[in-house]
């Protein structure tokens, strides 16, 4: 049974969020990637400091997957060119990538991982 959330989005207007459950936190080491699909989403997990974080497993310089790719603290390195984003957010840190990845919300319930999808 997916949690849901409401948020305030805008000035009085409501939006719902939902998470579902994606795994657990045992499933995700710290400096390593962990992937996932999701309801037609492919995922990729990783932790820094106890805390967690989902981009979209797509990088955005020439579409290839972070399957291989490495973690080092809050940065995630591409394994094809080597370009590098921050986990936290899906900003670019490094070349060759010039565009940011989607960044999914994450909510943490006991030793669950939950993620909301349908987010722009
Ligand atoms: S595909 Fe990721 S850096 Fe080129």
């Amino acid at each position: 049974m997916p949690a849901t959330l409401q948020i305030q989005a805008g000035s009085n207007k409501l939006s719902e969020i939902e998470f579902v459950q994606l795994t657990t936190k045992a499933d995700v080491e710290e400096n390593r990637v962990a992937c996932f699909e999701i309801n037609g989403h492919s995922v990729v997990l990783s932790q820094f400091k106890g805390e967690f974080f989902a981009l979209a497993n797509m990088c955005s310089h020439a579409q290839q997957t972070f399957d291989n790719g490495r973690v080092r603290g809050h940065k995630l390195l591409c394994p094809l060119h080597g370009a590098i984003f921050d986990i936290r957010d899906g900003s670019v840190l490094g070349p060759p990538a010039l565009r940011p990845i989607k960044s999914y919300p994450l909510k943490i319930e006991n030793e669950e991982i939950y993620i909301c999808l349908n987010v722009d």
